[in-house]
């Protein structure tokens, strides 16, 4: 008994501290217009086509699966060692390669710290494709967001599907 009231008043402490709050209105997300700049251009639609690769196979959803994650620069040389070694573009990534220092990719999709998100979950468990909460990145050249992180369109999506919309649910744990 007392174990347990241990465990709930912080939890407890934090939902009210969320009650206070006021939820952010239920609006549509307004996405950028362009692309952020990245450190060096990487092209999906080149590398899905031509490369023949698959999304997990650059983005493995490494346990405990929160993340899909940026593939190591070291996977990329296991074809650029050879393919376009001249290029200035390829010669940054084989330098990072080297010093196993990661390329510093704008992050394009986000949410923020006290909202729990999992790939996992939404993919692996609820077999969510990639191209419906990220659009067809396949067929981009240049990858931009075109689809909302926003709470709404998490809830929308969850009424949709049934999953639960308690505020507990995405900010509890935090
Ligand atoms: C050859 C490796 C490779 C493959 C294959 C690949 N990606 Fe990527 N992906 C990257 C790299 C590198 C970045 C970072 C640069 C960028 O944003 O374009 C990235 C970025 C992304 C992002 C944006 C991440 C962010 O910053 O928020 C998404 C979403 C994404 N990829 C989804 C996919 C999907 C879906 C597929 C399959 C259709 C796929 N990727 C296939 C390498 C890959
Ligand atoms: C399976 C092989 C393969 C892998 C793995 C691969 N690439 Fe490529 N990449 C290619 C091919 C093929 C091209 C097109 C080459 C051409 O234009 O002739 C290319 C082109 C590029 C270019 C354009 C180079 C230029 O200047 O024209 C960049 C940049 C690039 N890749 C980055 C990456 C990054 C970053 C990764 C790892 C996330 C990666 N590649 C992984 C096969 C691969
Ligand atoms: C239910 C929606 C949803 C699905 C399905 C989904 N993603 Fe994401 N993705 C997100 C959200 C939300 C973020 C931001 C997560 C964060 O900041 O913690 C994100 C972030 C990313 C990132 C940036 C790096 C990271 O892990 O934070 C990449 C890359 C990515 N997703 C690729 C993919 C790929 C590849 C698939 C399919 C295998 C996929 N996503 C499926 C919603 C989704
Ligand atoms: C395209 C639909 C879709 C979108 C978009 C979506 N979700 Fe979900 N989410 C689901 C489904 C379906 C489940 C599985 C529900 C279940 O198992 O009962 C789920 C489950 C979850 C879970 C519970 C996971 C677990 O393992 O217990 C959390 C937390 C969650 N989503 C948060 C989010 C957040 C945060 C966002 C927005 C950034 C989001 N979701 C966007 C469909 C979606
Ligand atoms: C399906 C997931 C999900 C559910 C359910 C959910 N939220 Fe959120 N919430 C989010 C996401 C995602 C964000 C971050 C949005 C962003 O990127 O700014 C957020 C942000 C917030 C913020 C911060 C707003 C700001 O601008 O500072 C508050 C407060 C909040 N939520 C309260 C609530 C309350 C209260 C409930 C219950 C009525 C709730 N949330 C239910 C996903 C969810």
């Amino acid at each position: 008994m007392r174990k347990k009231a241990l465990i709930l008043v912080p939890i407890a402490a934090v939902l009210l501290a969320w009650a206070q709050k006021p939820a952010p209105p239920p609006v549509d997300e307004v996405l950028p217009k362009e692309p952020p700049a990245q450190p060096i251009p990487f092209n999906h639609k080149l590398h899905v086509d031509k490369a023949a690769l698959k999304c997990l196979d650059c983005h493995p959803i490494r346990d405990p699966g929160f993340q899909a994650g940026y593939p190591r620069e070291a996977a990329c040389m296991g074809c650029h060692t050879s393919i376009k070694a001249d290029s200035p573009h390829i010669k940054t990534l084989a330098e990072h390669a080297k010093a196993r220092k990661p390329l510093p990719w704008a992050k394009i999709y986000a949410v923020p710290d006290y909202v729990w998100f999992s790939h996992a979950s939404h993919h692996q468990d609820a077999g969510i494709r990639c191209e419906t909460c990220h659009g067809p990145v396949a067929e981009r050249e240049v990858l931009g967001k075109e689809k909302p992180t926003n709470m709404h369109s998490c809830m929308k999506c969850h009424a949709q599907m049934g999953a639960s919309n308690g505020c507990d649910f995405c900010h509890a744990s935090q």
